[in-house]
């Protein structure tokens, strides 16, 4: 893998918050709240390279040309279910985003991903994509989305998850190393049913209070 490819995003209010999370003692509701809070902070990041161009306006003392976005709307997609919870505090930072959702789950024996939904914007190619998905672990599931995202026309594409083990970083650069990866933090390693450890556990069933 490419070490350039991978961005470690540690702001200090990050790792406190990402601390929390960790706890198990920590309830569903702080957790979703935790979790919002933390991809505004890594949105800003993320997005920090936007292309910006210009538009003439009238300050109230002179006209200017100020800086607006550039470009197609982003795409925010969501990896089904817990990227939702990366997706709402992106949404809160770029409301303007058209946003998709990819359904896949990790069957718990292979750790082979299993998909159930495919629906994103139109004019796909066009877009910045920034995939979301909390954990990435062995990266089968990124890997998968990120296959029909490309198969679906995207071009330029970006990942960001919260935990990332190094396995995963390794297997998703493996498969697709054109894909930039953005992170809060790389763990230690998986276990053998292919949890992140140190981690923060299933981060759906944490999100939502299901087991
Ligand atoms: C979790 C997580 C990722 C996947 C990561 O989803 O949100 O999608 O596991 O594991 P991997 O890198 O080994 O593929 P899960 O399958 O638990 O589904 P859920 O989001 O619906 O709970
Ligand atoms: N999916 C999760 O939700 N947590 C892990 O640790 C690994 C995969």
């Amino acid at each position: 893998m490419n070490k350039q490819n991978v961005t470690l995003i540690d702001h200090p209010l990050i790792k406190h918050k990402l601390t929390f999370m960790r706890d198990k003692e920590t309830p569903s509701v702080v957790f979703r709240q935790l979790l919002r809070e933390i991809s505004t902070l890594m949105a800003y990041e993320v997005l920090r390279d936007l292309p910006i161009t210009t538009r003439t306006i009238e300050t109230p003392l002179q006209t200017m040309n100020a800086p607006v976005l550039d470009g197609k709307k982003l795409a925010f997609i969501s990896i089904l279910r817990a990227g939702n919870g990366l997706l709402d505090g992106m949404l809160e930072l770029v409301p303007s985003a058209r946003v998709g959702h990819v359904g896949l789950y990790r069957d718990h024996e292979t750790l082979e991903p299993v998909e159930y939904y495919f629906k994103i914007p139109q004019k796909i190619d066009e877009r910045l994509v920034i995939a979301v998905d909390p954990m990435l672990a062995t990266a089968n599931s990124a890997i998968a989305a990120i296959a029909q995202l490309k198969k679906a026309g995207a071009q330029n594409i970006r990942f960001v998850c919260l935990l990332a083990a190094p396995e995963g970083i390794a297997n998703l650069g493996h498969h697709h190393p054109d894909i930039p990866i953005y992170t809060a933090a790389i763990d230690e390693c998986l276990n053998d049913k292919g949890y992140i450890l140190p981690g923060l556990g299933d981060a759906g069933d944490r999100m939502y209070g299901t087991k």
